[in-house]
């Protein structure tokens, strides 16, 4: 008895204080402290974006030291992993975002958030212009601003390959506006497959998704499309759910060639079970109103009557990066994106640091790589303003000699040689990449993971492996909110199903 007492007074002490700490917490999200105001004196940092490297540099970074400005046509931060969930309603759009205020009002000094695109870089006199590209604009939409640091890390844009009917037939899964865009496509296409009358052609055209791109985002908007299909297509439309089909298109011979031989045979298995049609060394080489237009592997040309295509054919550099690579004709020849320094600092130009998918280095271009870049030059800016303030010191000791008496000079040649050496062990180290391993969702409450293991690698698919998936992102929000609202939309999916309306 005494046992179940103890029991029961330590469940209730842990209840009450992890009830506080949750309160705490989210007041100190809520109402930040009083931040120090910008200083002229200090130098000014700009970063251009929002996305994976831009907020964990936000994250990382001591802005005692320094004036912060970060500019981004979204004033929010994406967490692009759980996106595939938000185009068929797994998920609702605001769970995984962040609004970048929310961090940026956390920093010890004044944070300039602008909601703006950037137009042009200019690293010969150091400004960057931008512009407001939203619906409404007031007198002034543009202006020029000087930084003494950029950091650059605009990501990149879809690659489309100049295939004909992409860019205006296709959607993509790059943006929270595309994820949008694919729900309602897809819902619309299963409205209008039960329109009464409809021909028994025109019915399997409309529930043809043709995805294209056998990377990790072909698979795993592939995948979830199946989910709702099964989870909930086959309940509320019945007599169509069976007629809907999935197609994935791969140039490649196999699909996620960055994952292991076991599991992409496990993948492709498993999207047998599910009736997902993976063909593979096959070519898109037209998108049409109602159509694709596929190159087969014996070169043969077909064409497939579709309701949609969800394109994800990969990456290209934006054409602000393009135009920033070519004010430095002789260094910057990478056709894939910024060349950077061991530091991340871009060829050519001293005072722009270069991160994430807009730059062309031996890592993959993964929010992984982004953010530990970010985090990377937090650390990187916080060694500079170390280096600075030791050389204002010493300019400083040096200019107090002339006027100083023969002991005070005495105190001011030790000072200067003490402060020589503590400038000399300002290090800036190299940038290292430490990979924590791959995952991706599959469908069917099943996820793969490539993980590094003792010099190894272990390859694990199944239930277990989506049950690590769903733990390892819900950790990796960025912020508590997010966490709570992601885990209450997993709950209220499982409890409910997918919302079917469509806005
Ligand atoms: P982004 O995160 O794309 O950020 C770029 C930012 O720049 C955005 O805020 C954008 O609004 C802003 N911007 C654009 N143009 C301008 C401009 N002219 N001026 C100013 N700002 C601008 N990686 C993983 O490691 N694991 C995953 O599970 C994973 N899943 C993914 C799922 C999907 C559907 C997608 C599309 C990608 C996924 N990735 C994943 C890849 C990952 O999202 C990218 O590698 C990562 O976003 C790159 O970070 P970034 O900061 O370079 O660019
Ligand atoms: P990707 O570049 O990895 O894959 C695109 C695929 O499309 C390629 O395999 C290519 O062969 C194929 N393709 C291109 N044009 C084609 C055509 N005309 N016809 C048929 N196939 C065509 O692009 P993805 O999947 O968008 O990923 C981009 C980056 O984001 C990658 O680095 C990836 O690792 C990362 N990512 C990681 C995820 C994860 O870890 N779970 C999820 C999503 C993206």
């Amino acid at each position: 008895r005494q046992f179940t007492h103890i029991l029961g007074r330590t469940t209730f002490i842990a209840i009450i204080s992890g009830t506080a700490a949750f309160l705490y917490v989210t007041q100190r999200e809520r109402h930040p402290g009083t931040q120090l105001p910008s200083d002229p004196s200090k130098k000014t940092i700009v970063v251009l974006g929002s996305g994976w490297g831009a907020t964990s540099l936000l994250k990382t970074i001591d802005t005692t030291e320094y004036n912060l400005v970060i500019i981004s046509p979204k004033n929010y931060f994406l967490f692009t992993p759980l996106l595939p969930s938000v185009a068929v309603g797994t998920l609702s759009p605001r769970s995984i975002l962040q609004p970048t205020r929310y961090l940026a009002r956390h920093k010890s000094r004044q944070v300039s958030v602008i909601e703006a695109e950037a137009k042009s870089v200019d690293p010969f006199t150091k400004t960057v212009t931008f512009e407001d590209d939203s619906e409404i604009k007031g007198n002034t939409s543009q202006t020029t601003i000087p930084y003494d640091y950029l950091v650059y890390a605009v990501g990149a844009e879809v690659q489309t390959f100049g295939i004909p009917g992409v860019q205006d037939k296709a959607c993509f899964m790059k943006e929270l506006a595309d994820a949008e865009e694919l729900q309602r496509r897809f819902k619309d296409c299963i409205e209008t497959a039960a329109f009464p009358g409809q021909q028994e052609s025109e019915i399997d055209r409309l529930l043809h998704v043709v995805v294209v791109g056998g990377g990790p985002t072909g698979i795993e908007v592939s995948g979830e499309i199946h989910d709702f299909l099964e989870d909930d297509l086959k309940s509320w439309y019945p007599e169509l759910a069976g007629r809907v089909r999935i197609s994935l298109v791969e140039a490649l011979p196999s699909v996620l060639p960055m994952f292991s031989k076991q599991l992409i045979e496990y993948t492709e298995s498993t999207f047998k079970e599910s009736k997902i049609d993976v063909l593979t060394k096959t070519m898109v080489k037209e998108v049409k109103d109602n159509s694709v237009v596929l190159q087969m592997p014996d070169k043969t040309i077909k064409e497939f009557p579709c309701g949609m295509v969800v394109w994800a054919g990969g990456n290209k550099g934006r054409k602000i990066t393009q135009d920033l690579m070519a004010q430095f004709p002789s260094v910057q020849t990478n056709r894939r994106g910024i060349t950077v320094d061991h530091h991340l600092r871009m060829v050519g130009a001293e005072s722009i640091f270069a991160i994430g998918d807009c730059t062309s280095t031996s890592y993959a271009p993964t929010a992984q790589v982004a953010s530990q870049q970010g985090a990377y030059l937090g650390r990187v800016f916080a060694q500079l303003a170390k280096k600075d303030n030791f050389e204002k010191k010493l300019i400083e000791l040096q200019q107090a000699v002339p006027v100083a008496s023969e002991s005070e000079q005495a105190n001011i040649a030790s000072e200067v040689e003490s402060v020589q050496n503590q400038l000399a062990k300002v290090k800036l180290r190299p940038f290292h990449y430490s990979h924590q391993g791959s995952l991706a969702y599959i469908g069917s409450d099943k996820a793969i993971a490539d993980l590094p293991f003792a010099n190894g690698n272990i390859a694990t698919g199944g239930v277990m492996t989506f049950l690590f998936w769903r733990s390892a992102y819900i950790s990796t929000l960025f912020s508590l909110r997010n966490r709570v609202l992601v885990a209450n939309d997993w709950l209220i999916t499982k409890i409910f199903g997918r919302d079917l309306s469509r806005d």
